[in-house]
């Protein structure tokens, strides 16, 4: 099977299981696990942020960040097709007891402007807007990515009216990768930062929070409360270690797979519109005779297998266990449908 659903689906590599299997371990809530505290100052020290947190989940670190920012009441402003808002779970309701302002953006990504519109008078009948979450790239937005200078101009809003500023960085390497940035421009603009480790970058588990140390001291406490201290947890933080070291700048070949599957999509008639594809998630419409539900079965008839995430649409996303020779199969599969 060749296996489009998500990067969430890569298996470490025999590579990558070794480090993990020789990693030097400790416990972790005593903070004495040394590959841990490796891998948490190599993404603070890459991003020039104070301190990181490594986290069991994505969600747990958008999560603790969400909780560790907020208060009860407070209202948290971000696109309406975020993960934090749609796919974990009413979390922000759950775990901080805050309520979303989702905002109509344009493929997951909002303005300076918008935020600006969206941030509540100082009157008592209104939530208090204290926290702003955007998404680099943006998943539901078909790994699109921001403009540098967009976050800028979102930053000084958020700064004008005392607002933290977090990043679900779940894919960010992939967009660092895709527009030539370096890290140290997000870490200079967000108060915290989520990086995942088990998307494309390969590694089975693993996220890492990022922000200034007090606020890392106060999001220990809160990944505590949510269950998430983990004790001789380097063996896992080996593999993001390792992924670090192996496995970013592989993503531009990821970005390659995908325009050229693109290309092969658009010579056939049941696709319909497309999202632009910047990285390494292709979203298209389905038209014609097919709908996304059996144009999956087809795919899955020829081996192939991809994700229908709306009755019209389905998602194809690349990853480091797509080998050039499965792209180049994807690809007369495409032809013959
Ligand atoms: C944009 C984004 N943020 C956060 C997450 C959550 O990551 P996890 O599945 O590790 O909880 C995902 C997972 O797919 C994601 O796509």
């Amino acid at each position: 099977m060749i296996d489009f659903r998500s990067d969430t689906f890569t298996k470490p590599t025999p590579a990558m299981l070794e480090k993990m299997f020789n990693a030097e371990v400790g416990d972790d809530v005593f903070k004495e696990d040394p590959t841990v505290n490796k891998l948490q100052t190599m993404l603070a020290e890459m991003f020039g942020m104070e301190a990181g947190l490594f986290c069991a989940s994505g969600t747990m670190s958008n999560q603790v960040a969400i909780k560790t920012h907020t208060q009860p009441g407070d209202e948290v402003i971000c696109d309406k097709l975020s993960h934090v808002y749609i796919y974990e779970g009413g979390g922000i309701a759950f775990n901080s007891g805050c309520q979303v302002k989702p905002l109509e953006g344009n493929r997951g990504r909002i303005t300076a402007q918008q935020v600006a519109g969206a941030i509540n008078p100082n009157d008592i009948h209104k939530a208090q807007s204290t926290l702003v979450s955007l998404e680099n790239t943006a998943n539901r937005g078909g790994g699109s990515c921001y403009e540098m200078s967009d976050i800028q101009q979102i930053k000084e809003v958020c700064l004008e009216n005392s607002l933290k500023l977090h990043l679900d960085g779940a894919r960010l390497f992939n967009a660092i990768v895709a527009k030539d940035e370096d890290p140290k421009e997000y870490g200079n603009l967000f108060d915290s930062i989520s990086i995942c480790l088990s998307k494309g970058l390969g590694a089975p588990v693993g996220s890492v929070l990022l922000g200034k140390e007090d606020f890392i001291n106060k999001a220990l406490r809160v990944r505590k409360v949510f269950g998430g201290g983990m004790r001789q947890a380097g063996y896992l933080a080996a593999a993001g270690i390792y992924a670090l070291e192996n496995n970013v700048n592989r993503l531009a070949l990821d970005h390659r797979h995908a325009q050229q599957i693109v290309a092969a999509l658009k010579e056939k008639e049941f696709t319909g519109d497309m999202y632009p594809v910047e990285t390494n998630i292709i979203i298209f419409e389905v038209k014609g005779k097919y709908s996304a539900k059996s144009l999956a079965e087809k795919f899955k008839e020829n081996e192939i297998l991809v994700m229908a995430i709306s009755p019209t649409q389905i998602r194809m996303v690349l990853h480091l266990d797509v080998t050039e020779e499965m792209v180049k199969e994807t690809i007369s599969v495409i032809a013959g449908l």
